[in-house]
């Protein structure tokens, strides 16, 4: 009898020891979920961030992708990642400010500059001190990316002023600063998913959106839209961001791969930018939109229009931490 035991419990644990051994060598698997298609900016900052974490880590970390929304809407992805469902995500600002309200201080129209002026924030203390807030909530935020400038499309009439806004069945992000300003420039602003936006663009629910040149580029907008009026708007960041029981369970060398993948992975997202604001207009024309840019009057006219939007701003963020991202050089 007492033979038997020995034996028995020396079978369990030769098969314990051979499934710790399977689950030792086994990859860890990290979904990742993102708004757009592989081959978009998102895509190929969800690649590179993939290849710089797989090369760290002799290939300890196997990324599952889910591009153009495979994994629902972007505030759902992000959701996932609170509870641990998800790994990782690639996401704009769009529904970040309803996780750490400081981040939408970003999305505060006509505030940047130009992208070098807007990289450098994002880069410097204002942009960490964000960053780190998301630690709070369940998340772990790894670095800003990057869309661009946002500009209006719509299948209604070309912008100049926002008089030609007037009514206007525009989508936004669900977004509080965005849907702000559009309501003050007298648009009728209608928060939406990103998922549902092509269709309803197609079925006329809804007249217009407005996104950055990477975005109605590579999701050929040109489909479904007329008018492109280069407004630039807003400038509109995106974030590198995992869950944060994903994070935890990390070990020191692990973070710091992933860390070194964002970094990777936030550059490769900015070229693919750059490139698409020097080529985008002239594809997007030749794909048949009708195109203008709102010319520095017009810009004017339109600054004039939102100002009163910076008063509830100023309720919501600090007057000096905006006039600081002004001031940055
Ligand atoms: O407009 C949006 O919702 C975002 O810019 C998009 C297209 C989902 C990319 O994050």
């Amino acid at each position: 009898m007492t033979m038997f035991i020995r034996g028995s419990a020396m079978l369990a644990i030769t098969a314990a020891l051979q499934i710790a051994g399977t689950a030792a060598s086994a990859q860890t698997e990290v979904k990742i979920g993102y708004a757009l298609s592989p081959t978009s900016h998102y895509g190929v900052a969800a690649k590179k961030w993939q290849e710089v974490v797989e090369a760290e880590t002799d290939g300890k970390f196997a990324f599952k992708h889910f591009p153009s929304s495979g994994l629902g809407g972007e505030r759902e992805v992000i959701e996932g990642l609170q509870i641990g469902t998800v790994e990782a995500t690639v996401v704009s600002s769009g529904t970040l400010s309803n996780f750490v309200a400081e981040a939408g201080v970003f999305d505060i129209p006509f505030m940047f500059r130009d992208l070098g002026h807007a990289r450098r924030v994002l880069d410097g203390p204002i942009g960490d001190e964000i960053l780190a807030k998301f630690d709070d909530v369940g998340l772990h935020a790894l670095a800003w990316g990057e869309q661009g400038f946002r500009h209006i499309t719509n299948n209604r009439n070309p912008i100049h002023t926002p008089a030609d806004m007037a009514g206007m069945k525009l989508r936004t992000m669900e977004n509080p600063v965005h849907l702000e300003a559009f309501t003050v420039l007298g648009a009728a602003p209608t928060p939406m998913a990103w998922p549902e936006v092509v269709s309803s663009l197609q079925q006329g629910v809804i007249d217009g959106q407005e996104n950055p040149l990477s975005v109605i580029v590579s999701v050929k907008l040109d489909e479904v839209q007329k008018y492109l009026t280069l407004s630039g708007h807003v400038y509109s960041p995106a974030m590198l961001l995992v869950s944060k029981p994903f994070w935890e369970g990390l070990s020191d060398e692990d973070k710091a791969a992933f860390e070194k993948g964002a970094t990777e992975a936030v550059i490769a997202m900015r070229g693919y930018v750059d490139d698409v604001e020097a080529s985008g207009v002239e594809t997007l024309r030749e794909r048949g939109m009708e195109i203008n840019a709102l010319t520095p009057e017009e810009k004017a006219e339109f600054l004039k229009a939102v100002a009163p939007a910076y008063e509830e701003y100023y309720k919501t963020y600090d007057k000096a931490l905006i006039d600081n991202i002004i001031a940055t050089e």
